[in-house]
Parts: C-alpha cells; structure tokens; sequence
C-alpha cells in the first residue's frame, strides 16, 4: 500500500523563523548550551562510621548506604577523592549515648577520632567536614541538651556545641556544620573556635533546616532513639521568608557557607538564599530523598541514573554552588 499524499499546507500557515529546538538537535549541541554543569568538586559525600563494629553495617533505608567501620570509612573516603569529590561530610555512631551526648566533647569519642583519620588519609586532597550536633550522641535523640522539663534548652546547648567545635578543630576538621537549629550556635561556634586559636577553621551553617519528613531513613543510618519531633527548632516547611532571616543571622554571625535542607521540596529557598546573600549556597539532598529515588528505581518505575543526574543538575540550576549527596562518589565517577 502507498501512503497517500501529503496534503499541501494552506498557504495560510507560518512557519516558524525561529527555532529553539534548533540548539537541542545534538548531543554535542545541547552539550555546548548547557547552562548548568554539574562537577565533582561541588559535591559533598556525607559518611557515617559507627563505634565498635568490626564491619561495616548496610542501612536498610538507604541501599549502598554503610555505617562504616573505621577502616572502611577511610577506604570510602579515598575512594571519593579519586573520584574528585570536593568535601566529606562525617556523622558518627558512637557506642553508648547518654543525656548529653559525652561523646561529642570527647576528643576519644568517635567522631573526633574518625575526623583525625580522614584527615591523615585525605586531608591534603579533599575538604574534611564534621556534622556539629547532639543528636547522634544523645539517648533521646534530640539536637541538644534538655532542661528538667524536658525542653531542648538552646543556651545551654550552644556550651556544648562550643566545645564540640574545638574538639573537631582539634582533631582537624577543616569545617564545621552546625546542623542543631540552636538560635545563636554560629556566633557561639565562631568565638570558641577563635578563643581557642582556630581562626582557619570555617563553618558550613546548617541555616535553613526545615522539620521534614525527608529525615526518615537517616534515623536508622544514626541509630537514632528520638520520639516525637524537631519542630521546636527546626523550621516549618510552610515558611521561605523565615529562612532567609535564619540565613541572614548566620552570616551575619559568621558562616561562611549557608545550607538549604532539604533540597529537592525546596528550591524556591535554595534560589532565594543564592540571590540573598553573597557566600556561597548549599544544599543538601537528605536520606529521603535518596531513599524515595533508589526505591523507585528498584521497583523499575524511574531510570535511576537519569534521575539522580537530574536532581543533581536541577539542584544546582536553583541556585546551590554545592550539594551535599549520598551518591556523590558515584556521580563524580561519571561526570565529564
Ligand atoms: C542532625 C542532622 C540530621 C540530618 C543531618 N544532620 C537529622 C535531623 O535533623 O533530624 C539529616 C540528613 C539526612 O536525612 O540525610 N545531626
């Protein structure tokens, strides 16, 4: 069978002049207009070793995700610097939690310790970054100390998040991240690590953390034991003007990076943080997020690297010079 004739179009018909699809007719093309690049060096692998394990430990929420053991956090961590990844992020597990969380202060606790050890393996390739909070360390799960009440005592707190600081700085972190939402704990920070000589140390301020549901699988990936919720201190989703208060006080109190968390449900504070202040923007694509990819990748709804590849590139579209993502050894294997 032939295919009948094409009709003639009616003259009336005006064909378009310009093209824009012209530009995305190729992939070198659509290589050479890209207005986004994703690279290496802007990607923050966070890691998480856990006290007194003599293997690394899978979490279940978080596929190809390990509670590493000392050893295998300073294999990870070599293996992303070949990679090229700008920065480690360190979380730790220690063995025993109380209600003030010791171990944060203790310069044998393991997060300390561990620090040391990415800094001897990797110090002198990579940015080595500590999470600065209680609540990996405290039995009740929350980011910082309580009052009798049972109350997260922010003034309090900040005591411990300075000295907290100095241990990390001792131990040779080359930055901070006040992850706790304490109203004051930049400034807090900023002058124990100055008092104690540490003027280099810089601080990555968790600025804009909202209470999210997207911290789910990160629970498990600390062991943590928190009932009830963080919606005394960290922000409510429904808010952007907020976050850019948060934001302005922590630069105004000294960070010198401000994060976005969490990253993909908000952009729009990610674009506004980046057109507000004038240090650079990060963001952080938290545990929900890679847990809700990864499962719909494992049930074949979503192609996975397209996926990943695109959150990524969307979340630097938005505005964050950085982003701190579970899969960013393997992205910085494949990008260009
Ligand atoms: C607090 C902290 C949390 C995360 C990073 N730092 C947990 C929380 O605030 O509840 C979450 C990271 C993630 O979900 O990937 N130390």
């Amino acid at each position: 069978m032939t295919s009948p004739p094409s009709p003639t179009p009616p003259e009336s018909v005006i064909r378009p002049r310009i093209r824009p699809r012209r530009l995305r007719r190729t992939a070198p093309l659509r290589r050479l207009v890209a207005e986004t690049r994703l690279s290496a060096a802007d990607l923050v692998l966070p890691l998480f070793v856990k006290e007194g394990v003599s293997a690394p430990v899978p979490v279940g929420s978080m596929p190809g995700v390990l509670q590493h053991t000392r050893d295998s956090l300073r294999k990870a961590a070599r293996e992303a610097v070949e990679a090229g990844v700008g920065g480690l992020m360190l979380f730790a597990v220690p063995a025993t939690k109380d209600p003030i969380g010791r171990a944060a202060t203790d310069p044998d606790g393991i997060l300390n310790v561990a620090v040391a050890d990415l800094v001897a393996e990797v110090g002198d390739a990579t940015i080595v970054m500590a999470d600065l909070c209680l609540d990996e360390f405290t039995d009740h799960g929350h980011c910082g100390v309580l009052t009798d009440d049972g109350h997260v005592d922010n003034d309090a707190t900040l005591d411990h998040y300075a000295r907290m600081a100095v241990a990390l700085a001792e131990a040779g972190a080359h930055m901070v991240g006040p992850s706790g939402m304490m109203d004051g704990q930049v400034a807090a920070i900023r002058a124990a690590l100055d008092a104690a000589g540490h003027t280099d140390v810089s601080i990555l301020a968790y600025a804009a953390k909202y209470a999210s549901a997207f911290y789910g699988p990160f629970r498990e990936a600390v062991d943590s034991s928190l009932t009830g919720d963080r919606k005394t201190y960290q922000m409510d989703p429904a808010n952007t003007a907020e976050a850019l208060r948060e934001i302005r006080l922590d630069v105004a109190e000294g960070a010198d990076i401000v994060m976005v968390k969490p990253a993909m449900a908000y952009l729009d504070v990610v674009r506004r943080a980046a057109e507000t202040v004038e240090v650079p923007v990060a963001a952080y694509q938290v545990s929900g997020e890679y847990a809700m990819i990864e499962a719909a990748a494992a049930n074949g709804w979503i192609e996975r690297d397209r996926a990943v590849t695109e959150t990524l590139t969307c979340i630097r579209r938005a505005g964050a010079s950085i982003v701190l993502t579970y899969w960013a050894t393997e992205v910085a294997r494949r990008l260009p």
